[in-house]
Parts: structure tokens; sequence; C-alpha cells
């Protein structure tokens, strides 16, 4: 780009104007703002076109310096402009293709949301709640966490008991214990609270066990009511109603005998098998009733322990299986599906529509 020092000084402005005239037009051609910063470089930088030009000045007559200055000066002012200029339209021009680039496009078909929904085990897990609620219950929690003086000792099983081995249990290193029934939740509510008491435990049990209707952790709910004039009649009203009303029809309901370290007497409910209407099927096993609960009068032996009279008081308990009145109520055949999180499986129970996209 430097100008030989040779030719008329008419030829050699003329040389200069069309450099100059040429690092314009590749100004406002610069296809991206590092090009153009190149080319501000090459022109205006300390080692540039100009810099060199005026460098010049000082070797000519003062008359001369002045002219040639004024010239230089103006390609200056041209050259900045242009720079300004090209600078400005490049950013637009970035960021209208940015623009275009995000832009949405109203005809593409949506991508559909559908609206959620409470799982089905959260909702059976509502209607028990809200029905006991109803009937005075107040829900209390305890730790998953247990000792085996609340989980089994103190629920009348101590050690050696067979029952022990009824529950298959998951044991910490420390001698403590995942919870396998929500019942120790009765025995710490007698000890916080005493008679009088009516509370309703709802939570994760956990045993060694795993098939189409076993899960290594499930849901019970625990009920005992504590009072001076709890009868088996009034267990029997109870369940009966709470029962009904969760299914959402007349079932027919039965108490059989049954043995429970912690209640006496112990009874197992069944209700009349929903799938074949007491006729007899492959789920209740011909004999038309399901098994759902187990209950009970409290076992004097658990007041004795506490120090609460067995003669004063009297109670009623119950624990039974989320997991399992949800299956026979939304008629699922494998526990597992509840856990699996299928959407085909979670749309269907109860018709509800889950979360989807
Ligand atoms: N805890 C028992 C179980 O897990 C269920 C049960 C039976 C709870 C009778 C009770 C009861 O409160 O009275 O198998």
């Amino acid at each position: 780009m430097d100008a030989p020092a040779s030719g008329t000084p008419e030829e050699e402005i003329e040389r200069e104007r069309s450099q100059i005239s040429a690092a314009l037009e590749r100004i406002r051609r610069a296809p991206s703002l590092e090009d153009l910063e190149a080319e501000k470089v090459a022109l205006l930088g300390r080692r540039g076109f100009l810099s060199e030009k005026l460098r010049a000045l000082g070797a000519l007559p003062p008359a001369e310096r002045a002219r040639v200055g004024a010239r230089l000066n103006d390609h200056r002012a041209d050259i900045e402009r242009e720079i300004s200029g090209r600078r400005l339209a490049l950013k637009e021009e970035g960021r209208e293709r940015r623009l275009r680039a995000a832009a949405l496009d109203a005809t593409l078909p949506g991508r559909g949301r559908r609206p959620g929904a409470v799982h089905p085990l959260s909702r059976a897990i509502d209607d028990i709640v809200r029905l006991f609620q109803a009937r005075g219950f107040v829900p209390v929690d305890g730790p998953e966490i247990e000792d085996e003086e609340h989980n089994f000792t103190a629920l009348n099983i101590p050690p050696e008991h067979p029952a022990r081995a009824m529950h298959d249990t998951f044991y910490l290193p420390d001698g403590r214990l995942l919870r396998t029934h929500t019942s120790p939740v009765q025995i710490r509510a007698l000890e916080e609270q005493g008679p009088p008491l009516r509370i309703l435990a709802v939570g994760r049990v956990y045993r060694r066990d795993a098939d189409v209707t076993h899960m290594p952790m499930f849901h019970q709910v625990e009920g005992l009511w504590v009072d001076d004039r709890v009868t088996f009649a009034g267990l029997k009203g109870l369940l009966t109603d709470v029962l009904r009303a969760f299914f959402a029809r007349e079932l027919p309901v039965r108490f059989r005998p049954s043995y429970f370290p912690f209640t006496e007497p112990s009874a197992e409910v069944d209700v009349g098998c929903v799938f074949c209407e007491g006729a007899g099927c492959r789920v209740c096993k011909g004999s038309g009733w399901l098994e759902v609960l187990g209950s009970g009068l409290v076992h004097p032996a658990l007041y004795r322990r506490l120090g609460i009279d067995p003669e004063r008081w009297s109670g009623l308990a119950f624990g039974l299986g989320v997991e399992r009145l949800t299956m026979l109520r939304e008629r699922v055949s494998d526990i597992r599906y509840f856990y699996d999180n299928d959407l085909r499986f979670l749309r269907s129970p109860g018709g509800e529509s889950y979360v989807c996209d």
C-alpha cells in the first residue's frame, strides 16, 4: 500500500486518491466486524497507511506540509465515517440474523400439554385419610427407621416370637430396622399422648418381599382409638362404613377371627369380591371374599408395658395396606405398575389424565 516515491505530485495525489477509494470500498463490503477491524488497523493503526503518510509530512516544505496535511485529514475523516457506518450495518445484520434464527414458527403443531393428575396411590391415601378424619381421627407420623422395641417388643412380639419371622425385616448395621408395619406409631402415640386418643398414621413400610402383589416398600394406614368405652361393635361399624365409602358401594363386609400379638380379640376383615361380586373367581380364589385389613381390640399387655390401666381404657386398632386396597378398587393386576411410571398405566386407572410432554 505504500506509495512509491516517484512520479509528479499530481500523479502521486491521484494514486493516493485511488488507494483511498479502494480502501473505502473494502470497508463498505467488509463481510464481518473482524474484517472491518483489520481494515481499520491497516489504514489508521500506528503502522497503517495514513500514519506512514503523516510521518512523511515532516520532510516536506512548510507550505506543502499544510496542504498535504489537510488532504490526509480529509481522508481520515472519510475512512472513519465509512467504518462507523459499516460497523452499525454489520451489527444490525447480526441482530436480524439472530432474531430470524430464534423465530417462532406459529404453523408448527403444538406439543400438547395434558393436565396433570394425582397418582392413584396418593388419591387412595387422600380418600382414606379424609374418611377417618371425618370420624375424628387425627393424622400423626412416625419414623421409618425404627428400633426393635417399637416395631416388635412393645407390640407384644418378644424376641424369638414366631411373629417376628412373619415379617421379613431389613436390619441396619446398628441393630435398628426399617419398620415392617405402621403399628409402632401406636406405641409412640400412647407414649407421647396417652389415652384418650384417636390417631391415624399413613406411611411407608418395608419388607424383604417382591412379586406381583408384594413390593419391598409399600404403604400402610394404621388407626388407633383409645377411650373409655371403645368396643368391638364400634370397630365393626367404623370399618364397615369406611370400606363402603372407599369402594363407593354397599359391599358385604365380614370380620373373621384371626391372630395378631397386639390385639385381642383380633379379626381380619374381608369385603365381598369386587371382581366376581361373590360368585368366586381367580382373584378371590373361589371364596367370593377378599381380605383387606387386620384389626382388633388393643391387647392389655401393650397398656401394661406403658403404665396405662387396661381396666380404665379400651381401644381399637386396625392396619391396612394402601397398595392392596387400591389394586382392588382400581382393578390393578400387578403392584409394580404403581411404581413403573408408565403413562399408559397412570392415565388409565380412574380414567384420569397424566402429565405428558
Ligand atoms: N401390623 C399388621 C401387619 O402389618 C396389621 C395390623 C393388624 C395392624 C391388626 C393393626 C391391627 O393395628 O390391629 O400385618
